[in-house]
Formats: structure tokens, sequence, C-alpha cells
């Protein structure tokens, strides 16, 4: 990779960004579509958000990522917002435009264009889905849902008042929220085409009590957000079960190559750099 004086500059704002896989992927996005940019990591601490935000027009910066914890700060601090951001209350992208500053958020959108690579024959679009957990990804997962038109959405979570407020919010008409675990969320799966674990649980490979997968229907499929480590127990359970599984990886790469796109009006592949994270995560 060369810089030169015409090289477009975008970023990622994040405390603490270091761990951040974002720089590489952009970077390979770039190397992909024969984009001239460079992807920088921000350290923007919390005091310095706004400084950092309103400077990136007189910067020439055409856009950034948002990382943690700067994502519902920078929903509040910027000029306008896409509905899946307003319908988030969170941004993970800026889009720069003169000098505008647009707040958008691309997970549900990531996440869609991943279901339908992996899950286009068990009709996960008729639905019913199951979602378990109610933070914010389930919120981009829910908003996802909603806007492919899924016909029935359950959210699954530990606190349940959590999970009715994201469904009042994002799918009153469509939507229901049951306790984790419950009998009301044993009983939603026999006619689920999808479950969706949202949570943090088996990131260190823990499991979900009471909850059993044997009730799935056989051409039902199982996502997890989590890509580290690549095969959490729940998915390894769909996997011995016969079911269509499929990890979270894909969704941060596509949910990067929508930003990018936006900044950029270039859509890289998106495969190569999947193949790529894989093998950098030892997966
Ligand atoms: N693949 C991707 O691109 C992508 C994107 C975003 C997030 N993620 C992953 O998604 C996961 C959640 O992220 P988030 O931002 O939504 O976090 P969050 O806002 O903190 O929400 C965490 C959710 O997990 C539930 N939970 C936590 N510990 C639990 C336990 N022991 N038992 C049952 N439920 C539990 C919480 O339930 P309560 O409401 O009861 O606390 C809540 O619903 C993380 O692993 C993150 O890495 C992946």
């Amino acid at each position: 990779m060369s810089i030169r004086g015409s090289t477009r500059v975008l970023g990622v704002f994040g405390d603490p960004v270091a761990h951040s896989l974002s720089p590489a992927m952009h970077t390979r996005f770039a190397e992909e579509s024969g984009e001239d940019s460079v992807y920088v990591p921000f350290h923007v601490l919390p005091e310095n958000l706004e400084t950092a935000l309103h400077a990136l027009p007189s910067l020439g910066i055409r856009g950034v990522n948002i990382t943690v914890p700067h994502k519902e700060s920078t929903f509040r601090l910027v000029s306008e917002h896409t509905d899946a951001a307003r319908a988030m209350g969170a941004v993970n992208t800026v889009i720069v435009d003169g000098e505008r500053l647009i707040g958008d958020n691309t997970d549900g959108a990531g996440f869609a264009a991943d279901l339908e690579a992996h899950f286009d024959h068990t009709g996960w679009g008729k639905g019913p889905v199951v979602v378990l957990g109610a933070g914010g990804a389930a919120r981009a997962v829910v908003h996802a849902l909603t806007v492919a038109g899924v016909p029935e959405v359950v959210v699954a979570n530990r606190t349940l008042e959590t999970g009715q407020a994201l469904i009042g919010q994002l799918a009153p008409e469509t939507g229901r929220a049951v306790a984790l675990p419950s009998e009301e969320l044993q009983n939603a799966l026999p006619r689920a085409r999808l479950l969706v674990n949202t949570t943090s649980v088996g990131l260190k490979g823990e499991t979900f009590p009471g909850l059993s997968l044997d009730a799935l229907p056989r051409e039902a499929g199982v996502y997890d957000l989590i890509y580290n480590p690549a095969r959490t127990p729940l998915l390894q359970e769909a996997e011995q079960q016969g079911l269509a599984v499929a990890n979270g990886l894909g969704m941060l790469v596509r949910q990067g190559a929508i930003s990018y796109a936006r900044w950029t009006g270039k859509e890289p592949r998106v495969e190569p750099v999947i193949e790529w994270l894989e093998g950098q995560l030892g997966n």
C-alpha cells in the first residue's frame, strides 16, 4: 500500500481501539476494490469524541466507523441519521458529506446479507425466528428481520423486561418477548425457521441451561453472532443435529463492506476477506 496526496482517509473511533479487526479488514477491502484509501485506528477518549467528530469535515476524512463505547454518544452528536441508526439508537458508521455528518448503522444490513448467503434454503424470511438476547446486537438483528418482512419474531432474554422493551420499540406488531430459559421459549422452537444467538453466552464455552435444540425442525438454521470461537457449544449442538449453521464472522465483514461502500461507492468482494480473517483467527 502506498499513500499519496490523493489517498482517501477513513478510520475507526474507539476506546480502546488497538484490538479492532477493522483496520486490517478495510485495508483488504481497498486492495480488493483497487481503491486509493487508507483506514486508520483513532484512539478517541469519550471526552474528546465531540471534537473528533466535528473535525472530520475540515480534515477531509470521508467517514469513520464507531466502536465501543461511542456508538450511542455519536448518535446524539451527528446532524442526521439513517432509519437503521434511528431504530438502533446507535451509530457504527459516520458518513461525511460536506459539513454534514450522517450517522448510519450497518450491523443489521450486514446480518441480513449474511443470512442470505448461508440460509437461503431454510426459508428464514417466512419466520418464525427466535432471537436469544435483547442487547445492542439483538436490536440490529430484530430490526433487520422486521425490514426483511419476517412475520413472527420471538425474543428470549434473561431479563424479560429488556426483551419486552425491545419488542415494543422494534417489532410491536410481529414480535413477542419470552424469558430465557422458559417453557415458552422451548415451545416456540418446533415452528422456528431460524434461531439466532445475540448474547455473549458461548464466548467462553458456556451453554444455555434449559435450551434443547431437539425441538427445532430439521430444515431450521442456527446463527451465532459470536465468531471467536468459530463454533460455540450452541453451533456444535446444532451441527450434531444436522442443522445448517453459521457464525458471525460473515456479519462482521459484511457490515464493514457496507460501510466501505457508503464511503467510496465501491462494493468490495467479501468472501476473500472472510477467508483471510478465518485464517487470522485460527478458525
Ligand atoms: N458478529 C458481529 O458482527 C457482532 C456484532 C455485534 C455483536 N456481536 C456479539 O454479540 C454479543 C452481544 O453483544 P451486544 O453488544 O448485544 O452486548 P450487550 O448489549 O451487552 O447484550 C448482551 C446480551 O446478552 C445477554 N446475556 C449476557 N450474559 C448472559 C448470560 N450469562 N445468560 C443469558 N443471557 C446473557 C444479556 O441479557 P440481559 O439483558 O439479561 O443482561 C443481553 O441480552 C457479543 O458476543 C458480541 O461480540 C457480534
